[in-house]
């Protein structure tokens, strides 16, 4: 136990070396599970010297709210489906947020309690005690504060994406200013306490930041929550080293600075791949989603389309000397992951070269594509990213888009009024025969008409993903290739 107290700065170091590891291996498919274990050993080593180095431990708290804690959070992650991932995700932020209200909120009236006792009878008793600096009074201010938003800002997220009722999107003139007057009475109060130490002010402060939480993720459109998400991760990662400097707990500071960058970097490189600025997804209000309404076919100015079965697909497909698979939130929402998998090995046997092209923004969260094809076990050497792929369309016999419709947009090339114009998009319509497997001729999440769909090289199959292509495999069977 000595021994572990007084190397534990080492430990700490081994453990972060060890999250940033994780980081690495969590950076690419086939690492990823690697990254997994490091970050499991990373938090065992954290936890374990964290317990030996506090001074005079609750040791039966400590170790209840752990066994409780694990008993949840192992339910959990046995038992969520991966289309509910984005909202676990979401509940565990606001509790990291929570956490580090309640460590401010304790490190505080411990401190108030200290005082209280006066310097004489704490010296009696051994107890080393100094005043809080102001320092710590900074870190103490901006820690709580930024756990209080994370906190009701991922609860709302949860909320949100869990269709819930309570989590109500708030639209109209008066959002801005309420938010302006919100903001600017916590900073005024946090400054305050920062100041002068005022537990008032303190306690106003908290209030008002759980208060903007809310108020500020409302307007936002359902369909935006995965950047949100996203940035409320590095929030209460920025949120974790604030409270790390007030508990002098390096491991804290180090963990918490990883996951508060990963996090805003991820936001960034979602943010640049729907072309949007990380400001107008929290200030400019809702854009499409999963909230919003999408427009229906029957809005559109009427243009012609060429339809065609899943046996004409077939057939086509095992003539072909290259396909080149693109998903979609609809494979996710068919649940067509198993049955595209089969489909892709059928054609290989025929001699046919499969590859798959992922979007950054396919689907609803990051990396649900790469999630979903690895859960049917797809090969990591057959997923291709945008970047690598895209200069192979134009030599692609067969392009099969799978419930996939803004990230294969031209628009967003080749029309400067589209919204999404500059969105980088696979650039599926240079192959030579495009084929789109979807329900009807309705919009994606950005509520916006797709030209590849109306492409003389395309041939739309209208239908449920994972029926399509099972029919489609049945069809190449049939044909004996
Ligand atoms: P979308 O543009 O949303 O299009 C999905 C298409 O799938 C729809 O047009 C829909 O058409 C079809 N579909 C839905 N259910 C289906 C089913 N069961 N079977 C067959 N088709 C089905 O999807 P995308 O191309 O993947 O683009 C993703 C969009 O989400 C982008 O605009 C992106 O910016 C946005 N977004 C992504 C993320 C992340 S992190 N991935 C986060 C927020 C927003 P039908 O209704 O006609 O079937």
């Amino acid at each position: 136990m000595e021994m572990i107290r007084e190397y534990a700065d080492w430990f700490y170091l081994i453990g972060a070396v060890l999250f940033i590891l994780t980081l690495r291996g969590l950076s690419g498919p086939k690492t990823a599970i690697a990254g997994n274990r490091y970050g499991m050993i990373a938090m065992a080593i954290a936890v374990v010297t964290t317990f030996f180095v506090a001074e005079n431990p609750v040791v039966w708290m400590i170790i209840g709210a752990m066994v409780l804690g694990a008993i949840v959070g192992i339910a959990r992650a046995r038992t969520v489906p991966m289309t509910q991932m984005p909202e676990t995700v979401a509940l565990m932020h606001s509790l990291v947020g929570l956490a580090a209200v309640l460590i401010a909120v304790a490190a505080i009236i411990h401190n108030n309690k200290l005082i209280e006792l006066g310097p004489d009878l704490l010296a009696a008793n051994g107890v080393n005690f100094h005043e809080m600096s102001r320092i710590h009074l900074f870190e103490l201010f901006v820690g709580c504060f930024v756990g209080a938003i994370t906190f009701t800002a991922s609860v709302f997220a949860y909320g949100k994406l869990a269709a819930k009722k309570w989590a109500k999107t708030i639209s109209g003139v008066w959002v801005k200013p309420v938010q302006a007057i919100i903001f600017i009475a916590m900073l005024g109060f946090g400054v305050h306490f920062f100041l002068t130490g005022n537990m008032t002010s303190f306690w106003a402060m908290t209030g008002l930041a759980l208060a903007f939480g809310w108020v500020w993720i409302a307007p936002v459109g359902g369909g935006d929550m995965p950047v949100v998400v996203s940035l409320l991760n590095s929030f209460s990662g920025w949120a974790a080293a604030g409270i790390g400097f007030t508990l002098e707990n390096n491991m804290l500071i180090v963990a918490g600075s990883l996951v508060g960058s990963s996090g805003a970097i991820l936001s960034y490189i979602m943010c640049k791949a729907m072309n949007r600025s990380i400001i107008n997804v929290l200030f400019g209000g809702t854009m499409g989603g999963a909230a919003a309404p999408t427009a229906g076919a029957g809005e559109q100015v009427q243009r012609n389309h060429r339809s065609g079965s899943a046996d004409d697909a077939g057939f086509l497909m095992s003539n072909a000397d290259s396909v080149v698979i693109v998903p979609g939130y609809g494979m996710a929402q068919g649940r067509a992951q198993n049955a595209v998998k089969e489909l892709a090995n059928l054609l290989k046997e025929q001699g046919v070269t499969v590859r798959f092209a992922i979007h950054p923004v396919a689907g609803r969260m990051p990396g649900h594509m790469n999630v979903l094809l690895a859960e049917a076990d797809v090969p990591y050497e057959d997923i291709l990213e945008m970047d690598e792929i895209n200069s192979d369309f134009p030599a692609t016999d067969v392009v099969l888009v799978i419930g996939a419709n803004d990230v294969v947009n031209p628009a967003a090339k080749d029309d400067p009024t589209s919204p999404i114009y500059g969105m980088p998009i696979l650039e599926a319509h240079k192959a030579r025969t495009i084929m789109v497997i979807k329900r009807s001729m309705a919009t994606g999440y950005a509520g916006l008409d797709n030209d590849l769909f109306y492409n003389d090289k395309t041939m739309m199959i209208f239908g449920d993903a994972k029926k399509v292509v099972e029919d489609m495999t049945k069809a190449i069977n049939g044909t004996g290739h």
